[in-house]
């Protein structure tokens, strides 16, 4: 799977000029994390320097600590409004971190500003977002967004195979939602993630190379 997308990459015209930034968004499980490694490392590997940057919330560390101070989880440890704060504040630190430290290098966005928005809509904190979109408008648009689209139940399967954390399925159908009522949704480039990773990945470099004509221009057979 590894030296696929390299080859594929280094096939491609190199004219990195245009593009700054990358995010890979969608629900829990959709596989964000694993497509922007893939992509980060593949750019870099052809010779355009690309950085992976998580920008969590920290709703998941949160998590475990409140087990492990005896509570079921992070809103019964610290409340709705508490954890939407630290979670909007956390990840307002992570994407200036990736803002300021790319230093040249693509940043390859693991979650952006718009998933902070679709966690305020989905645990009915919607009344935050206003103030959510201030703070974060300061950080520039991506040049693109990829939405990675898995129905909501094989996004669930594969975050119990994944095993490190549970959601439950009305939880990921209201993110799912929340992400197509967003105004930006008109922008996001739909990635159907329901193939292997390898096709996923295929996917994002086919629509890269389509997208933007101005900037890495990926050729190559799609996966
Ligand atoms: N295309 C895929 N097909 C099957 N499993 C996948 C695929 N992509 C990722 N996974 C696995 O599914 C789980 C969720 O992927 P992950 O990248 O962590 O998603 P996200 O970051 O969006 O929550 C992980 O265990 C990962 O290894
Ligand atoms: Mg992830």
């Amino acid at each position: 799977m590894g030296s696929e997308p390299t080859s594929e990459l280094a096939a491609a015209p190199r004219s990195p000029a245009r593009i700054r930034r990358i995010a890979l968004v969608g629900i829990d499980g959709a596989g964000k994390t694993t497509q922007a490694h893939l992509l980060a490392e593949g750019m870099t590997a052809a010779g355009l320097p690309a950085r992976y940057w998580r920008n969590a919330g920290g709703r998941r560390w949160l998590d475990r600590l409140a087990v492990r101070l005896g509570r079921p989880d992070a809103r019964r440890l610290i409340g709705r409004s508490g954890l939407m704060l630290f979670e909007a504040m956390l990840r307002w630190l992570a994407i200036a971190r990736a803002n300021v430290g790319s230093s040249g290098a693509i940043a390859v966005m693991d979650r952006y500003a718009v998933c902070q928005y679709v966690s305020l809509r989905s645990h009915g904190a919607g009344g935050w977002e206003r103030i959510a979109r201030l703070a974060y408008r300061v950080f520039p648009r991506p040049d693109v967004t990829f939405l990675l689209w898995l129905p909501p139940a094989e996004a669930r399967r594969r975050i119990e195979a994944r095993g490190t954390d549970h959601e439950s399925l009305e939880h990921l159908v209201r993110s799912a939602t929340a992400y197509w009522s967003l105004p930006e949704s008109t922008e996001f480039v739909v990635i159907d993630a329901r193939g292997d990773s390898a096709q996923v990945a295929g996917l994002i470099r086919q629509q890269l190379a389509d997208r933007l004509p101005g900037g890495v221009s990926v050729t190559g057979p799609p996966a």
